[in-house]
């Protein structure tokens, strides 16, 4: 880059992790729309904030009201969206919190590059699995009813695909588990960063 230099910060991330008592870092929720990664993050977060751990939750539509409005849903909007949030959750785990990300984000190669952002040992990654038919029975927005009719383009299962992780560090079954199993199992997967 151009005249452009990185200034060292004075307060580091291990400086921030050790004032608030937990390692920081990104716990990245991918899975089918309606699959239930946005209740999972929210449940998550409530419950480590309760205990007294800094969180925040980065959520799909909810970042796209703001800095990702103008993005769509074709591969490369796809691709831009999840380059910016991972920047975002990297400076956000830099300031020493612990976030959770709630996008579909569908392609693996940019869940890889999400991860080589944010960094691997600032990186947990859960597959929030759940079958393509519940998620279109749940149709909590009714964008599946639409999709079927052709009314959106590239809807992610409909007509845009869905690459599962092939080595998540977590799995929970949204079909099979309970809200609170899934937390658990999650909260589980953390224990090497609050101790
Ligand atoms: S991602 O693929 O780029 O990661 P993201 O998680 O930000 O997607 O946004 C997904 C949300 O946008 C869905 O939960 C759904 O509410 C909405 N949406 C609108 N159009 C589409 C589409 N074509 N495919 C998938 N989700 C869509």
């Amino acid at each position: 880059m151009n005249h452009i230099t990185w200034h060292p910060q004075s307060v580091t991330r291990s400086d921030r992790n050790a004032r608030y008592r937990h390692k920081s870092g990104v716990v990245w929720l991918t899975g089918l729309s309606g699959s239930g990664k946005s209740t999972i993050a929210n449940a998550l977060d409530a419950a480590l904030f309760q205990e007294g751990t800094h969180t925040y939750v980065l959520d799909g539509d909810n970042v796209r009201h703001g800095l990702n409005n103008g993005l769509g849903f074709t591969a490369e909007d796809r691709q831009e969206n999840i380059r910016r949030i991972a920047e975002v959750a990297k400076l956000f785990s830099d300031a020493g919190l612990i976030v959770i990300t709630a996008f579909i984000s569908p392609f693996r190669e940019d869940r890889e590059r999400a991860k080589q952002i944010i960094g691997e040992h600032q990186w947990i990654e859960v597959y929030v699995q759940c079958a393509i038919q519940t998620c279109m029975d749940r149709d909590p927005k009714g964008l599946y009813a639409k999709a079927v009719k052709g009314e959106i383009a590239h809807f992610t299962g409909i007509s845009s695909p869905y690459e599962p992780p092939e080595a998540p560090n977590v799995v929970v079954d949204t079909e099979a588990g309970s809200l609170q199993q899934c937390v658990h199992t999650i909260k589980d997967a953390l224990r090497g960063w609050i101790t």
